[in-house]
């Protein structure tokens, strides 16, 4: 087995590395002046079951190119197999038309990454169910709900509930609730077409004087966050703690989690955290380990 880095996250490689005792094998990538990307890969691996670890972080499209181009070279280079380790897979919101014009740009990025070569992808909360159904190769869709709630655990969880801020997110809130052992709330939340905001339509089930425990796939903009947040105390909820696991940060986000209703929030490592991320309540769950026993499972197949 060997494992390749690209440049999307290179600390996330770096434990991952570790956790396997695997000294990972370096790949050159290169930046031609009318932006195309080169990649020269310095070590060999003829022969090998090779993973090559790269998340969706930005700039996003020039990590996806990065990774296709070199699933690119060890499927030509003679690897055995090419594993991609993608913990946030780029485009995964797009996985269906809202209408008839749209593009499923998460069906593309399937179509890219099989043609390219994978043999399988590792991946880490997909947005959906129905994007590993885009993929004929195996997909292992790793969820973080434990690492959460061996985090959430040390709280005092008496008078606690799980809230899904929306339809899309009650599975998780599900798995999540039920390690726990608390209920669930679930918000129904609406994104009007053409527009980055969302609103929050109805609550199914009660807050009042309890702690809650928000859990979603993705933080972007941090509207579904913050509105949710609002909606809750405004309901009479007490501590709200947040579980994220892809944490894009995109916009005035930082901020608006800084100023909002959140006490605390629990996001994974799948994406790199920008310096300019200044959040107090902010708490890093670092998901290598999971990432690393996933990869010694494969590897340790018969
Ligand atoms: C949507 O379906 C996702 O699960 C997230 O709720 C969404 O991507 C969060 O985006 P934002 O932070 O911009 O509200």
């Amino acid at each position: 087995m060997m494992l390749f880095p690209g440049s999307s996250n290179p600390k996330l490689a770096r434990e991952i590395a570790k956790s396997l005792e695997a000294n990972p094998g370096t790949a050159s990538i290169l930046r031609y002046s009318d932006g195309e990307i080169g990649v020269k890969i310095d070590d060999s691996f003829l022969g090998r079951n090779v993973y090559v670890i790269q998340t969706g972080a930005p700039p996003i499209n020039d990590m996806l190119m990065e990774l296709l181009i070199m699933v690119d070279a060890f499927k030509r280079g003679g690897s055995r197999s090419v594993t991609a380790v993608v913990p946030y897979l780029p485009y995964s919101r797009k996985e269906k038309k809202d209408v008839r014009q749209d593009p499923i740009s998460g069906r593309l990025v399937a179509n890219l990454l099989e043609t390219a070569g994978i043999d399988a992808l590792i991946a880490l909360d997909l947005h959906a169910d129905a994007l590993e159904g885009f993929f004929n190769v195996p997909v292992v869709n790793l969820s973080p709900v434990e690492l959460f709630a061996e985090r959430l655990g040390k709280l005092d969880l008496n008078n606690t509930v799980v809230v899904a801020p929306d339809m899309g997110g009650a599975k998780r809130a599900r798995r999540l609730a039920r390690a726990l052992e608390v209920p669930v709330v679930i918000l129904e939340k609406i994104r009007p077409h053409d527009s980055p905001e969302s609103e929050i339509m109805t609550m199914i089930g009660d807050v009042s004087g309890k702690n809650a425990v928000i859990i979603d796939d993705i933080v972007s903009t941090g509207g579904t966050l913050v509105n949710a947040a609002a909606l809750l105390r405004e309901r009479g909820a007490r501590d709200i703690h947040v579980c994220i696991s892809h944490a894009l940060f995109s916009d005035t986000a930082p901020q608006r989690i800084a100023d909002s209703a959140i006490d605390r929030m629990y996001i994974t490592d799948s994406l790199p955290l920008s310096d300019s991320v200044k959040i107090d309540k902010l708490e890093v769950v670092p998901i290598a380990g999971l990432i690393a026993e996933e990869i010694a499972a494969l590897t340790n197949r018969p």
